[in-house]
């Protein structure tokens, strides 16, 4: 049995299915089991970091765990719950950290200092920014307003997918030989935002603007558009800094080594992804 945290969330959504499908038994994570969708054969349980028992009954009986570490969840709480990964016999964990977390001073790169110091045999991934954003936090900018706005100027990303991110999670917890190895994950292209601005407008049909902003400029979009609150904005503002100081530039080899595919292209994504933002 494979559990899958977070599991209704951008990788969790993907990942369930792609397990599936090559034949892993699988039990989905959410704090809220009853109303979450999931393919026939999935075992969902309710699993919050923020509740120790329910991170206890989540483990029991599970031989491998991919775990997203959720904005809210504290480093005690991880600590706990791998903790009781241990004590309920896990055999690995693979952790979903982010591009850069090892340079420290970030949630993401204590992540990866709990769980090497858990006991557990693990894995780390470290997956660049998702292409998802531009349908999630950028959802109403691009479908309302045709526009989004970020403080990145002309600074290049090789974002990745987040379906590449599951197809990575898949090999990783599903072959031998990744213990105690971490993955730079990217998309196979590095792309600036107007090029990300002209992949929606190809396959969106209209014209889409990228807005360089500042700090200020980019909280006033997301409150502007709905999707953020002051607060939550200003805290999204902050992360962008290893972008404009060209650290999320490089694309990297290794979702080609665990996936045997470059991955998704940002063009790709768009048209998938179209409906989205239709009007
Ligand atoms: N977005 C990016 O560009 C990017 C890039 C690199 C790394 N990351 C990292 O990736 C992670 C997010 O992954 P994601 O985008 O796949 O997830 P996500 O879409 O942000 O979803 C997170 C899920 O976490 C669950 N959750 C929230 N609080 C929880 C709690 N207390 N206990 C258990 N589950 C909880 C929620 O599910 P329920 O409501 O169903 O419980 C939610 O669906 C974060 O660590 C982020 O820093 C993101």
């Amino acid at each position: 049995m494979i559990l899958v945290t977070a599991a209704t969330g951008n990788v969790g959504r993907e990942l369930v299915p792609q397990l599936l499908q090559a034949g892993q038994q699988v039990r989905a994570g959410t704090r809220h089991p009853d109303a979450a969708s999931f393919p026939q054969g999935t075992d969902v349980v309710r699993l919050d970091f923020g509740d120790p028992g329910s991170v206890r009954a989540a483990v029991q009986g599970v031989r491998a765990v991919y775990l997203i570490v959720p904005e809210t969840v504290d480093t005690d709480a991880l600590t706990g719950s791998l903790k009781a990964m241990r004590d309920a016999g896990v055999g690995r964990v693979v952790l979903q950290s982010g591009f850069g977390a090892q340079d420290g001073g970030n949630p993401l790169g204590d992540a990866e200092d709990a769980v090497r110091a858990s006991g557990l045999a693990w894995t780390i991934l470290r997956p660049n920014w998702f292409m998802q954003n531009y349908n999630q936090m950028f959802r109403k900018g691009v479908r309302d307003r045709d526009e989004f706005a970020e403080p990145t100027g002309t600074h290049r990303t090789s974002f990745i997918d987040a379906r590449d991110i599951a197809a990575a999670a898949t090999a990783t917890l599903t072959q031998a030989g990744h213990e105690g190895h971490a993955y730079d994950l990217t998309g196979p292209e590095s792309l600036d935002r107007a090029a990300v601005a002209e992949a929606l407008s190809a396959a969106l049909g209209r014209h889409i603007t990228y807005s360089a902003v500042d700090d200020d400029g980019f909280v006033a979009f997301m409150t502007g558009t709905g999707e953020s609150d002051e607060e939550e904005a200003r805290g999204i503002a902050s992360i962008y800094a290893p972008i404009r100081a060209d650290r999320t530039a490089d694309v990297t080899p290794d979702l080609k080594r665990l996936t045997g595919r470059a991955g998704f292209t940002v063009h790709e994504f768009a048209q998938h992804y179209r409906h989205d933002w239709e009007r």
